[in-house]
């Protein structure tokens, strides 16, 4: 199967969600209510005002099933800790433009590793910031809530940020994904999908859905 581009819809369950009590059998009921890729949270209590899990969950995960492990740094120190993340099975690694790195060379590790590189943006931030590195880039994340916390609501201001984006990258003849992550649903979806983006991140939405194959499904239609 050829890899996905930018143009199809791709729906990442984020494990954030889950319930930790089990995560094996929570991976494995993403997979088979149909997720595409499984976005994995890391959060290390400075970047964000929140702790998560770290490089021994994603190995976790890795060795539970062979789906695509999308992996969220949000971290301060992305570059000191990005080898653990890669050596524990992320297929894309995604890091802040707002952490204390050099981006551009955290994101040429990346690729050098064969895995596919992905930069992130809070919703403050302007796309100007992100631009020197969109040919580097196989992946923007536009984040639709402060990152943090699950179950935040969507912040509509955002979608001009991915109109934008995905005009400079038509302009450009680039190809990364557009990804969103915060509040996705099956009524806000549409909306990203609309403007641009092409890969939902969806938590709460998924994990706590009545069906989440009904919900995973929902948001790939847009
Ligand atoms: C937010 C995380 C998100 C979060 C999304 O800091 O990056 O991936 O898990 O959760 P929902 O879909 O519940 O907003
Ligand atoms: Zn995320």
């Amino acid at each position: 199967m050829n890899p996905p581009t930018f143009k199809d819809h791709i729906v990442a369950p984020s494990l954030l969600a889950a319930d930790f009590s089990k995560i094996a059998d929570e991976v494995v009921r993403a997979v088979h209510s149909g997720a595409d890729w499984m976005h994995l949270d890391v959060m290390d209590g400075h970047f964000v005002d929140n702790i998560s899990f770290g490089p021994a969950i994603v190995k976790t995960v890795d060795q539970i099933d062979d789906i695509f492990l999308d992996t969220h740094l949000m971290i301060s120190r992305p570059d000191h800790y990005l080898q653990r993340f890669i050596d524990a099975g992320s297929d894309l690694v995604t890091v802040h433009v707002e952490a204390d790195h050099d981006v551009a060379e955290t994101l040429g590790r990346i690729r050098a590793a064969g895995r596919l590189a992905g930069l992130a943006l809070n919703p403050a931030t302007p796309l100007s910031e992100v631009e020197p590195f969109l040919t580097q880039i196989d992946l923007l994340l536009c984040m639709t809530v402060v990152p943090g916390f699950g179950g935040q609501a969507f912040m509509p201001e955002v979608l001009e940020k991915i109109t934008a984006a995905a005009r400079i990258r038509s302009a450009n003849s680039l190809a990364f994904h557009i990804e969103v992550d915060g509040g996705i649903d099956p009524s806000t979806a549409p909306q990203c999908y609309h403007a641009g983006a092409n890969v939902m991140v969806a938590g709460s939405s998924t994990f706590r859905a009545p069906d989440m194959a009904a919900a995973i499904s929902a948001i790939r239609q847009g």
